[in-house]
C-alpha cells in the first residue's frame, strides 16, 4: 500500500492532478498492491480544497510557510507530488520549498515529484531561481526525486491569442524564440503520471511542440479562418506596447522579461517526456486554441 500527496490542490494544476491521480488508482495503475493505496489533499485553505476535493479524499491542512504543520501534513506520506509555490510572499518561496523539503526527511517521505523550470540546470532566467535552490536542496536532501520541468503553461498567453483571434495584432519581442506551450491539463496530468511511476527519472522536459509567435499566430488563423496581423517589435517596443494599452510599468517589466526569456530560447524544450508520461501526444495546439477561443 502506497500513501500518496499532492500539495496546492486548490490551484489550477493540484485539481487535474488530483483528478488523475485518483483515476490511476482506481484503474490500478498504482505502483504496488493497486486497490489499497490511499491518497491524501494537501491545501493552504482546508474549507477551500473540502470544497473541491472528492469526497472520501482526505485533507490535511499544509502552508508551506508553516514549518510544523507541513510535519504533520506529510506524516505517513510515501510520494509526494510537490507543486511549486507562488513568487512574491512574505515567505520567500525558497524558504517555503526548503520547509517542505525538511518536513519530507522528518517524516520519512520516500519519494517526492517537484514542478520545475525547463532545463533548470542551465537556465539563466531570474524566474527559474527558486526552482534551481530547490532543485539542489532535493538532492541534497537524499530523498528520491523526480524534477517536473514544465515548460511554458500555454494558458499564461492565451488571452494573447484569443486577442488575435478578436482581430487584434499579435505584438511579440521573442522574435524567432520557440517556446514549448503546453496545456497546463497536461502537465498536471503528466506529472500525476509520475508520480505513480515503479521507476521514476531524475529528470522529465515536459514541454509540447515548440513554436515561434509567428507560428501561433499561424496556428490562430487555422483556427479561426482569419487573418492575423503579427507585428515583431523590440523589448522597448513591447513593453511600450503593454504600457500604452494601460498596463502599469511593473508588470509590463515582467512581461517584457518573459519575452526576452523566450527568444534566449529558455523555454525551447524538444522532448517527447510529455508525450511519454501522459502516454498519447499532449492536447493539439488548434484544439486547445479552438477551446479557448469559443
Ligand atoms: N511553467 C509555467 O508556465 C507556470 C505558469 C504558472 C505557474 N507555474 C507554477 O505552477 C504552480 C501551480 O500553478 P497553478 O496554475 O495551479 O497556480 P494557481 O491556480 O494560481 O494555484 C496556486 C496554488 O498554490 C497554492 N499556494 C500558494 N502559496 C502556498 C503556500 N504558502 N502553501 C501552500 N500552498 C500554496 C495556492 O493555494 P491557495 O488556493 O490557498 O491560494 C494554490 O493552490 C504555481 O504555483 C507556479 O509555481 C508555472
Amino acid at each position: 500500500m502506497t500513501t500518496y500527496a499532492i500539495s496546492a490542490v486548490t490551484g489550477r494544476y493540484g485539481k487535474v492532478a488530483l483528478q488523475q491521480l485518483l483515476s490511476n488508482i482506481q484503474r490500478g495503475v498504482g505502483i504496488a498492491d493497486s486497490g489499497k493505496d490511499s491518497v491524501i489533499a494537501l491545501a493552504r485553505n482546508v474549507d477551500k480544497a473540502s470544497a473541491s476535493v472528492p469526497q472520501g479524499v482526505e485533507v490535511r491542512a499544509a502552508d508551506y510557510s508553516d514549518p510544523a504543520q507541513m510535519v504533520t501534513a506529510l506524516k505517513g506520506v510515501d510520494r509526494l507530488l510537490f507543486v511549486s509555490s507562488q513568487p512574491g510572499a512574505a515567505v520567500p518561496r525558497l524558504r517555503q520549498h526548503q520547509n517542505v523539503i525538511d518536513a519530507a526527511q522528518k517524516d520519512g517521505v520516500s519519494y517526492i515529484a517537484y514542478t520545475s523550470f525547463a532545463k533548470a540546470d542551465s537556465a539563466k532566467s531570474p524566474l527559474a531561481e527558486d526552482h534551481q535552490g530547490t532543485e539542489k536542496a532535493l538532492k541534497a536532501s537524499g530523498i528520491r526525486h523526480s524534477f517536473l520541468r514544465n515548460a511554458w503553461y500555454l494558458e499564461n498567453d492565451m488571452a494573447v491569442f484569443k486577442g488575435a483571434a478578436a482581430g487584434r495584432p499579435l505584438v511579440y519581442s521573442a522574435g524567432e524564440g520557440r517556446v514549448s506551450w503546453a496545456s497546463e491539463k497536461d502537465y498536471a496530468q503528466a506529472g500525476a503520471n509520475v508520480l505513480v511511476e515503479a521507476e521514476p527519472a531524475e529528470v522529465y522536459e515536459f514541454g509540447g511542440t515548440p513554436r515561434t509567435f509567428a507560428q501561433m499566430a499561424q496556428e490562430v488563423e487555422k483556427v479561426t479562418g482569419k487573418h492575423v496581423d503579427v507585428k515583431a517589435v523590440d523589448d522597448a517596443g513591447y513593453e511600450q506596447a503593454l504600457k500604452d494599452s494601460g498596463m502599469d510599468e511593473g508588470l509590463a517589466q515582467v512581461l517584457t522579461s518573459f519575452q526576452t526569456m523566450m527568444r534566449a530560447g529558455e523555454l525551447d524544450v524538444d522532448s517527447p517526456d510529455l508525450e511519454n508520461a501522459l502516454g498519447h501526444a499532449p492536447e493539439p495546439m488548434s484544439e486547445a486554441l479552438k477551446n479557448a477561443i469559443a
